[in-house]
């Protein structure tokens, strides 16, 4: 049996393996549409979400399957007192797969050692979100084509972002790849990652705190907004929560081929005028997390088209 805890968890093949199956899927929906007839997907979310789990849930429905599940703890027997553990091995004798966020980091983890069926990590705490990641590589790869020699550019809050950390796991395995990290000082990357990730990979990166001067050599920005919810005080919170706003103005800086990733919600980094520039890739972004899980559920659940 299969988890995605940590985008790690996936091989390189295996990541190209689903993203050209979400490629297929986009091609041709309705040789997919019973593929998970009889199935049911759980979503557990102990946080809140939007694209997440929406995107978890419509991407069941596209696949003929059926989803159940809470998009608040509060909802849940968690309110109760129950731990993640008991929670999962009952949600696990009803559901076939099982997508849970939680704010703890690990939750996830321990939740798939009780689990009988796998597990997708939806978010958890400050660390990983690797289904965005698999999100994410589909957009840059429908957009720029191969990842190979890019230059990514993050802004924003590097440290609590785990968007961030979780991209920046997966791309650093493609030849050549180059980070830009463009944070204040106080939410830089962890160093964690920077250790035991970066350096210990031999990945090119540079570290700043302007995105002007960051803007000309990008062919991908990925914007992401403050964590509020991560902070312990908000006066610190909203001292960096402007840290970037990305304008039409600063947009000039860029390539003309440079694209505007961002995994939404945003707050205020990003002006909506910029939305109208091609090279906003941000809403495009959020179809692709639909399909990028409809590949993922068919790949953990073993199913893979037209023969089931
Ligand atoms: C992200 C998350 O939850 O980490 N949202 C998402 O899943 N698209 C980013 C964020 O909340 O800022």
């Amino acid at each position: 049996m299969r988890h995605l805890i940590d985008i790690l968890d996936l091989s390189v093949p295996e990541i190209d393996d689903i993203l050209a199956l979400a490629e297929n899927i986009i091609a041709s929906p309705d040789d997919f549409a019973d593929v998970c007839r009889r199935k049911k997907l759980a979503t557990l979310f102990f946080e809140p979400s939007t694209r997440t789990r929406l995107s978890f849930e419509a991407a069941m429905y596209e696949l003929g399957g059926n989803v159940l599940g809470f998009s608040e703890a509060q909802s849940s027997s968690a309110s109760k007192g129950e731990s993640v553990s008991d929670t999962i091995r009952i949600v696990s004798c009803y559901a076939d797969i099982i997508a849970m966020r939680h704010p703890k980091e690990g939750a996830p983890m321990v939740a798939s050692m009780k689990s009988g069926v796998p597990i997708i990590n939806a978010g958890d705490g400050g660390h990983n979100h690797p289904t965005q990641t698999l999100t994410d590589l589909l957009t840059i790869r429908r957009e720029l084509g191969d990842f190979s020699g890019l230059t990514v550019g993050l802004c924003g809050d590097l440290k609590f972002g785990r968007t961030v950390h979780s991209l920046i796991g997966a791309m650093s395995r493609y030849a050549g790849v180059k980070f830009v990290l463009i944070s204040p000082d106080e939410l830089r990357l962890p160093e964690y990652n920077r250790k035991e990730v970066l350096d210990a990979g031999n990945i090119a990166y540079a570290e700043t705190a302007s995105l002007e001067e960051a803007m000309p050599e990008l062919d991908v920005l990925y914007m992401t907004r403050v964590q509020k919810e991560r902070f312990f005080n908000e006066a610190d919170y909203l001292r960096l929560r402007d840290s970037y706003i990305l304008t039409p103005d600063k947009m000039a800086l860029a390539k003309k081929d440079m694209r505007v990733l961002h995994p939404l919600p945003r707050v205020n980094e990003i002006t909506v005028a910029v939305d109208e520039d091609p090279r906003a890739a941000y809403f495009r972004q959020a179809l692709n997390g639909k399909y990028v899980r409809m590949a993922l559920i068919m790949t953990l659940l073993g199913l893979t088209g037209k023969e089931n």
